[in-house]
């Protein structure tokens, strides 16, 4: 079954041709360089870049398959949680393509679709298993316990990990997206020159907390400034990425031991960090845990992982029509 797969949740514009957990083609169309000038995503900007390139995208993915739009399946799309008005442009695309085509649409949720990319690169990794979900608005641990069921442990009470990346990094004058590059400069260093908190939640075993450590860097800034004293900003990456790795890898293990699982993934775009991946990796092997990451390539937002997900909500009869609407917020369990 080909499905060609859409993604515009917020800041990319991403077509792909699926078989299964085959990637036959993907595109990504990014629009980073036009919101660093601003320091983030301005949603009204992502809405008409995703109006202008999602057309393109699609005969791009297709010509990459080496296919046409009457070689196609089905149609899927991300319709939940992101940027409301950059979702529905690619509902929309994704509504007209699967009317005018008389194929069906398949909604996609985009957390389970970050997910699926671990799919794409371990051909072996199956439900059951416990996963954690890190990207720019979502931190959550949750049991797979098959592809199109979830049940949530725990989550952040308030920002989420990547969003602590980027607004630690940009009070740190750095670029967007600031994650990737306070991951780049963080240098091995004396990680107690700047006393930052390891943000703790007094109740909610699974849950995560990172407005603290972001309010801590940003009084940081602001009080050096004030006395006129230099940050050392590769220290400062290095000491945030770490209280931030040690939380989200405690609390995954700490979950995993409590239901028993061992098997571990890690998704969304925040996976991407190095030293997650590298301390991960060394704890799982050392209790015996086996741990999946996605291929770098679909750490971020990509359609690729959009239609590998699809694939299993319409084997589950999950399907759309058109009355498909997008939804800014909803969370990955909603049915
Ligand atoms: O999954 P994603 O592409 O978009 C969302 O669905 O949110 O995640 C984007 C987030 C951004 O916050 C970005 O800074 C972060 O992932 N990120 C990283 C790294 N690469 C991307 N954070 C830390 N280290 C990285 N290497």
């Amino acid at each position: 079954m080909k499905i060609l797969a859409i993604e515009s949740s917020c800041d990319e514009t991403a077509a792909a041709v699926t078989e299964e957990r085959q990637v036959l083609s993907s595109i990504v169309s990014t629009q980073i360089a036009e919101h660093r000038i601003y320091g983030g995503v301005v949603p009204e900007i992502a809405s008409r870049r995703h109006t202008e390139a999602i057309s393109a995208v699609c005969s791009d993915a297709l010509k990459a398959a080496g296919l046409t739009y009457s070689d196609i399946d089905a149609v899927a799309v991300t319709f939940a949680p992101g940027l409301i008005g950059a979702l529905l442009v690619g509902v929309n695309f994704a509504k007209g393509l699967a009317l005018s085509l008389n194929k069906p649409l398949i909604p996609v949720h985009h957390l389970r679709s970050h997910i699926a990319a671990n799919y794409i690169t371990n051909p072996e990794l199956k439900p059951p298993f416990l996963c954690l979900l890190v990207s720019g608005g979502n931190t959550v641990i949750a049991e797979v316990t098959d592809y199109t069921k979830f049940k949530i442990l725990g989550g952040t009470r308030d920002d989420a990990a990547g969003e602590c990346f980027d607004k630690t990094a940009r009070a740190l004058g750095l670029p967007y997206p600031g994650g990737v590059t306070l991951d780049k400069i963080a240098t091995k260093a004396d990680l107690k020159k700047y006393p930052l908190p390891h943000p703790k939640v007094s109740s909610g075993e699974f849950d995560f907390s990172f407005s603290g450590l972001k309010t801590a860097v940003m009084n940081l800034v602001n009080n050096s400034a004030q006395k006129g004293e230099e940050i050392e900003v590769p220290v400062v990456c290095a000491t945030v990425r770490q209280r931030v790795c040690d939380m989200l890898i405690e609390k995954t293990l700490f979950a995993a031991e409590k239901y028993g699982y061992k098997t571990l993934a890690v998704a969304g775009g925040v996976s991407a960090n190095s030293e997650l991946r590298l301390r991960f990796t060394d704890e799982c092997k050392r209790r015996g845990i086996t741990l999946y990451y996605p291929e770098l390539k679909y750490c971020g937002d990509n359609a690729a992982m959009v239609g590998v997900q699809a694939f299993y909500e319409f084997k589950d009869g999950n399907l759309g029509d058109s009355s498909l609407n997008a939804a800014a917020t909803l969370p990955i369990d909603y049915r």
